[in-house]
């Protein structure tokens, strides 16, 4: 199996039976029907480990939650020590639902609603990231009917254009996030927040994007945002009650967010997470020292990162079929129990992945096949263009890779279709975390 993108637990048995964490595919397929989604919860803590340790303590990152995000994760990223970042009120309440502390959580979101901002304050959230000058306003009131001082990050967008799909670039000029630097937004905002009697601003907050391969990104938007805390401290300083210095200490934080890119095929290389920190860490120092402000503490938010290597998808393929492309020419259509409605990334960002018969060997001839879904779309691709053995068929069952981020996360029910089952695979054992979605669950919430 490919160790790139596929889990760290997953093995091929001799008889040609993909394991994970040593539970047998096949057997999960069997108890749980298929689609089903296989988490191994090694790999998870394994990576939640390795980035802790690139950063300086697991305090230093927040497992962001739009990745996936179930009671049990979030207890995970507990035990791990890591911070969580929420971008909704759902997400936000399902942490609570799992305990999980209150004032490690960081919130996000570009259209925050009083509701949630009351939940996030009564809640004592260790930062809600401020979004819009609307925002700012309504969260300072929100505090002071409720009595608190709510710390709070602004988000910068620093004008860096990420090398990634367009939907997926967050740090740009013409987007929806964040207040800009280059218009004097976000130091208004900065301004703003530290005026705000019920705010406590304790320092700035940037994405590039996601799926992000080039580090010179994250270097350069740190760089301007260290740019735009000087200049906080240069002309607000002088006024603040601890002077620049007080300031300085106060503004302590700087949250580059996530983006760290990791491999869906066998051929690409996950990005170096390690190198990557010590690079950037060091750069952070050095322009730090450069516009004469105290090195910040620099925190990250990685979700794909984490999660995205940690599941396989195991599909069983139900339809086969030869369809001519040119003269002589034919493509195989392999049709799985799935599609869109799990995974939506191919459609919507032409993603790639990396699909395995997982339940025996072949000795086929290759043949240039593409594997589908089952939803009413032509556009329900999973995998666009490979080359699979001749005599992988009806019944067969196939992985796929990488598919821990951004694929339950993204999931719907078009075509009324139910979400998959998550089963954990950890020492041998499984055990279903999210048991598969019903009819009934659907019916259910029709009124009429
Ligand atoms: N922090 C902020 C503020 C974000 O907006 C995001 C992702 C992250 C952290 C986590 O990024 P990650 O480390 O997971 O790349 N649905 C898309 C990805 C959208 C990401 C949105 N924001 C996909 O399937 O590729």
């Amino acid at each position: 199996m490919p160790a790139n993108v596929w889990p760290v637990g997953a093995a091929r048995q001799e008889d040609g039976v993909v394991t994970v964490a040593g539970v047998p595919l096949p057997e999960i397929a069997e108890e749980y029907g298929t689609p089903v989604v296989v988490l191994d919860e090694a790999d998870f803590r394994l990576r939640a480990r390795q980035l802790a340790r690139a950063f300086g303590g697991p305090e230093h990152v927040h497992y962001a939650a739009k990745a996936y995000l179930t009671r049990q994760i979030a207890r995970w990223v507990d035990e791990e020590g890591l911070a969580l970042d929420v971008a909704s009120a759902g997400e936000l309440a399902i942490a609570l639902a799992a305990g999980f502390p209150a004032g490690r959580i960081t919130v996000h979101g570009n259209n925050k609603t009083r509701p949630f901002l009351t939940q996030c304050v009564r809640a004592g959230v260790g930062h809600v990231v401020l979004d819009s000058p609307g925002e700012l306003d309504l969260l300072n009131a929100v505090a002071g009917e409720l009595g608190r001082v709510q710390p709070v990050l602004v988000r910068v967008t620093p004008g860096v254009e990420a090398h990634t799909h367009e939907f997926i670039a967050t740090s740009h000029e013409d987007q929806k996030f964040g207040f800009s630097l280059a218009s004097g937004a976000a130091f208004a905002a900065a301004h703003g927040a530290l005026r705000a009697p019920n705010l406590r601003l304790e320092g700035l907050h940037c994405h590039v994007g996601s799926q992000v391969f080039d580090a010179d990104g994250f270097a350069l938007a740190a760089q301007r945002v260290l740019g735009l805390l000087a200049k906080i401290l240069d002309e607000l300083g002088p006024g603040h009650p601890g002077g620049r210095e007080g300031l300085a200490r106060q503004l302590s934080i700087l949250d580059l967010g996530g983006g760290f890119g990791i491999a869906y095929t066998a051929e690409e290389d996950p990005l170096d997470v390690a190198g990557v920190a010590r690079d950037m860490l060091a750069q952070v120092s050095a322009y730090a020292a450069a516009s004469g402000v105290p090195e910040p503490t620099v925190m990250v938010e990685p979700g794909r990162a984490i999660v995205g290597p940690a599941a396989v998808t195991v599909y069983e393929v139900g339809t086969v079929k030869d369809v001519a492309i040119e003269e002589g020419i034919f493509r195989r259509y392999l049709a799985v129990d799935g599609g869109m409605s799990d995974n939506i990334r191919p459609a919507l960002y032409d993603a790639n992945y990396d699909a395995r018969l997982v339940n025996r060997f072949t000795e086929g001839e290759a043949v240039a096949a593409r594997i589908v879904g089952s939803h009413c779309e032509s556009g329900d691709i999973i995998v666009h263009d490979l080359l699979l053995p001749a005599d992988v068929g009806v019944g067969d069952l196939i992985g796929i890779g990488a598919a821990g981020a951004y694929c339950l996360a993204m999931s719907s029910n078009y075509n009324a279709a139910c979400r998959p089952a998550v089963v954990v695979v950890r020492g041998g054992e499984a055990r279903l975390m999210v048991r598969r979605e019903t009819i009934e669950d659907l019916l259910a919430r029709e009124v009429d």
